[in-house]
């Protein structure tokens, strides 16, 4: 018997031996998805992710349910995510003990050497026609999945290029924090509200790794263009851990690390490989990113 339980083991193992098979494990996490919704999440080629999708099957990893033309895939077992997310905490802690030792043998700080933070006398770029030709905030916040009802915190919110469209967004059901460290940025943003006669935002002077809110108020935290302002991000994501319900959301803006009419200097920017470095290693799992216009991405990273 135990001969046995050690073979089905070992090829199980073997069906979840590629990172494309445990990226779909992790998107079905939260319920059956048909091929086309996986294909679009993982932005695989159909082909490529039915191979795939067959091996999993085969291994009794998945099933599938049909559904007029479509097929449906789901976790056979829901204790097979917490045994992929027990395994991934042991790796979490492995990275973390290299990071120890990475530390000790560099004198230098794993942090940028000096963040800047956004000018205040160019604030009036912040919400200037010439970005919204590069982005369009409304767009950018429904694809990054925020939805009527939520209650999101805009941390590092600015004078408010996405908070008025999140306000409108979530609606009278929903609410929005807008947190930002600059005392000068909120008082445009308090302004605007005021004349915008919004109800629904609440605005808070935050510190840089504390935000004033309570534990688990919010079902996203939505930043944009801040991340890489942060002086310790350690520190700053595991204010966000507290403040995320469970299963709740970080969506994030920034800058491609590429040349652009507007954004931070080119040094200063975070690319998309390193940011989902980032936020692994603050356990978040990440759930997607996606291209916003030309010179922006986005990622929704789930409290893991
Ligand atoms: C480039 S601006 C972006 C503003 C806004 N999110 C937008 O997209 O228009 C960055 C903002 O983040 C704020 N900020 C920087 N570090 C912060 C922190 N640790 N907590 C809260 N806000 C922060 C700055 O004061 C600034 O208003």
């Amino acid at each position: 018997m135990e001969e046995k339980i050690f073979q089905m083991h070992a090829e199980v193992c073997k069906s979840l031996s590629s990172p494309i098979r445990l990226k779909i494990l992790n998107s079905l996490r939260e319920g059956e998805k048909s091929v086309e919704e996986l294909t679009k999440l993982l932005g695989l080629r159909k082909a490529n992710l039915s191979q795939h999708l067959a091996i999993l099957r085969q291994g009794r990893i998945v099933t599938t349910r049909r559904a007029g033309l479509n097929i449906y895939y789901k976790i056979a077992n829901p204790k097979m995510i917490k045994a992929c997310d027990i395994l991934k905490e042991v790796l979490f802690e492995q990275l973390a003990e290299n990071e120890k030792l990475v530390k000790k043998m560099s004198a230098q700080n794993q942090y940028p050497k000096k963040v800047h933070k956004f000018p205040l006398e160019m604030k009036e770029k912040l919400d200037s026609p010439e970005r919204k030709k590069l982005l369009n905030p409304e767009k950018a916040l429904i694809s990054l999945g925020i939805k009527a009802g939520m209650a999101v915190a805009d941390i590092g919110c600015g004078t408010g290029f996405f908070t008025l469209p999140l306000a409108c967004l979530v609606g009278e059901k929903g609410k929005v924090f807008a947190a930002d460290i600059s005392k000068e940025m909120l008082i445009d943003l308090r302004e605007r509200i005021e004349k915008e006669k919004l109800h629904n935002v609440e605005v808070l002077l935050s510190q840089e790794n504390k935000i004033p809110l309570k534990a688990k108020e919010v079902h996203y935290c939505f930043l944009s263009a801040m991340v890489h302002e942060l002086e310790n991000r350690d520190l700053f994501f595991r204010e966000l851990r507290r403040l995320l319900k469970d299963k709740g959301k970080i969506a994030i803006i920034e800058w491609k690390k590429v040349p652009s009419p507007l954004g931070p200097p080119l040094e200063e920017r975070i690319s998309l490989s390193m940011m989902k470095e980032i936020l692994i290693k603050n356990k978040f799992c990440i759930h997607k990113t996606m291209e916003l216009g030309q010179y922006n991405y986005g990622v929704v990273a789930v409290r893991g």
